[in-house]
C-alpha cells in the first residue's frame, strides 16, 4: 500500500498527478492532453450551484469512461432503494442483532443488505440504510452510485477503498466518504468486513455551522484526507456495476477504470478518523442535546432541518453535576437510526451490541431501558471517563421505512419493547 497518500482538508481544491505533468498547465481540456491521455470532468453538483456548494473534479484518464458496453441489470440482492413507499413505515421502536456473516462468498457489493430507507431517489432525498458483510475482494468488479454518495461507517475489518481518484485505507473507527458517482472497489485487510453504510440521495455532506462554539471544535477540516491520484493501466475483463434509480446495473469495460493518471478539483472521496472529532459538552449540569455531536450534516431545503445527520457518541469525559447522565426519555420529529462501532452504550445496560441497529422513528418514545434508570439515578456523580464507546446516528427530517427483509430478519429483536416496561412509577404526593 505503498502508492497511499493523502492531501488533508475538508473538500479542498486538489492538484495532484501521478506522472510529473499529467496535468494540462492553465486549462482544464486541451486540443491534446499530456502523455495522450483524455480529459474528463465529473461534476457533483449542478454547474450553477453556489461556489461554496459547487463540486466538480477534472480527471485526465487513459480510456474515457464512456468506453463500456451497453449497461444490463443485475440482480440486487438484498440491496434496496427509495421510494420505500411500498412498505408502510412503522412507529414500533426496533432493535437489530448484528447481521451475521454470509456463508457464501460475497464481495462488498454482494454482501449488502438494506434495513430501511426514506425519500427519493429520483426527487434527490432522504437516505438509504444498509449494512455490510463480506468476505470476498472485489478484483475485477467496480461499482459506483448515480443516486447518491456513500457514507462507510466501518465496525470490523479494515478495507481498502481502490477508487479512481485514488487510494483509501479505513478501518473501524474511521469513516470513509465516495461521492456519487466515483468509481471504486473494495477489497479486505483482514479476511472480512462488516459495517454500516448510509446512502445520501439529498444534499452532500457538509460540516456542520460552529454557531457560538467559534472557529475551532467538533470535526475540524484538517483532519479529512484526500487521496492522491493513483493509476494502473490494465486490460483485461472487468465489470463496472453501477446503482441507477433504485436498481442496479452492470456493464463491461476492456480496462481497469481505476486509470484516471492526474486530476484537479473539490469532488473526491475523503476519510476521517472519529478519535480525532473535538467533543464539546456540558461542564455544569444537563447534557445538550446531540446535535452537539454532529460530525457531518446534509442539509435539507429548510434550514437547521437534516436531510441527515451523522451523529457520534465518542468516548468523553462525563462531568455533569446533579444530572440524569444518560441519554433522557425523548420524543422526537426527526427520525433516528443508532448504530454501535464497538463498546457500550450508556443509555443500554444490554441488548445493543456492536455491530447492531435500533431504529426509532418520528415521535416513538424512546430513552434508557429500566436498569440503566435504576443505575443512573441512584449513581455518585463523580467525574468518570467513558471510554469504552463509540456509536453513531443517522438521524433524518424523514420517516424511516424498514425493509422487509429487516422487518422479517432472524436477528431482529421482537421483544425491544420490553426493555421499558420495568419502568415502574415512583410518584408520590406526598413527597417532594
Ligand atoms: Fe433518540
Amino acid at each position: 500500500m505503498s502508492e497511499q497518500s493523502y492531501i488533508a482538508g475538508f473538500r479542498n481544491h486538489v492538484v495532484t498527478e501521478a506522472l510529473p505533468g499529467a496535468l494540462p498547465e492553465g486549462q482544464n481540456s486541451p486540443q491534446r492532453c499530456p502523455y495522450g491521455l483524455y480529459a474528463e470532468q465529473l461534476s457533483g453538483t449542478a454547474f450553477t450551484a453556489p461556489r461554496e456548494h459547487n463540486f466538480r473534479s477534472w480527471t485526465y484518464r487513459i480510456h474515457p469512461s464512456v468506453v463500456q458496453s451497453t449497461y444490463s441489470e443485475l440482480d440486487a440482492g438484498q440491496l434496496r432503494s427509495a421510494p420505500f413507499s411500498s412498505i408502510p413505515a412503522d412507529p414500533n421502536q426496533m432493535r437489530w442483532d448484528p447481521m451475521p456473516m454470509p456463508d457464501a462468498p460475497a464481495d462488498f457489493v454482494a454482501g449488502l443488505f438494506t434495513l430501511a430507507g426514506n425519500g427519493d431517489v429520483g426527487g434527490q432525498s432522504g437516505v438509504g440504510v444498509h449494512l455490510y458483510a463480506c468476505n470476498t475482494d472485489m478484483t475485477e468488479r467496480f461499482f459506483y452510485n448515480a443516486d447518491g454518495e456513500l457514507l462507510l461507517v466501518p465496525q470490523a475489518g479494515a478495507l481498502s477503498l481502490r477508487t479512481e481518484l485514488g487510494l483509501i485505507e479505513v478501518s473501524p473507527g474511521e469513516i470513509a466518504l465516495l461521492p456519487r458517482g466515483v468509481k471504486f472497489q473494495v477489497r479486505l485487510l483482514a479476511g472480512t468486513a462488516c459495517g454500516y453504510l448510509c446512502e445520501n440521495y439529498g444534499q452532500p455532506f457538509e460540516l456542520p455551522g460552529l454557531g457560538p462554539i467559534g472557529a475551532n471544535g467538533l470535526a475540524n477540516p484538517r483532519d479529512f484526507l484526500t487521496p492522491v491520484a493513483y493509476y494502473e493501466d490494465q486490460s483485461g475483463a472487468f465489470e463496472l456495476v453501477a446503482k441507477f434509480q433504485g436498481r442496479l446495473w452492470v456493464t463491461d469495460l476492456d480496462h481497469s477504470p481505476l486509470d484516471v493518471v492526474a486530476w484537479h478539483g473539490n469532488y473526491a472521496p475523503y476519510k476521517y478518523d472519529l478519535a480525532l472529532f473535538n467533543t464539546v459538552n456540558t461542564v455544569s449540569f444537563d447534557h445538550p442535546d446531540p446535535s452537539i455531536f454532529t460530525v457531518l450534516t446534509s442539509p435539507s431545503g429548510t434550514p437547521g432541518t437534516a436531510n441527515c445527520d451523522f451523529v457520534i457518541f465518542p468516548p468523553r469525559w462525563m462531568v455533569a453535576e446533579r444530572t440524569f447522565r444518560p441519554p433522557w426519555f425523548h420524543r422526537n420529529i426527526m427520525s433516528e437510526y443508532m448504530g454501535l462501532i464497538r463498546g457500550v452504550y450508556d443509555a443500554k445496560a444490554e441488548g445493543f451490541a456492536p455491530g447492531g441497529g435500533s431504529l426509532h422513528n418520528c415521535m416513538s418514545p424512546h430513552g434508557p431501558d429500566a436498569a440503566t434508570f435504576e443505575k443512573a439515578s441512584a449513581a455518585e456523580l463523580a467525574p468518570e471517563y467513558q471510554g469504552n464507546t463509540l456509536a453513531f446516528m443517522f438521524e433524518s427530517r424523514y420517516v424511516f421505512h424498514p425493509t422487509e427483509a429487516a422487518l422479517e430478519a432472524t436477528f431482529r429483536q421482537r421483544d425491544y419493547v420490553e426493555v421499558w416496561q420495568g419502568l415502574r412509577s415512583h410518584f408520590d404526593p406526598r413527597q417532594r
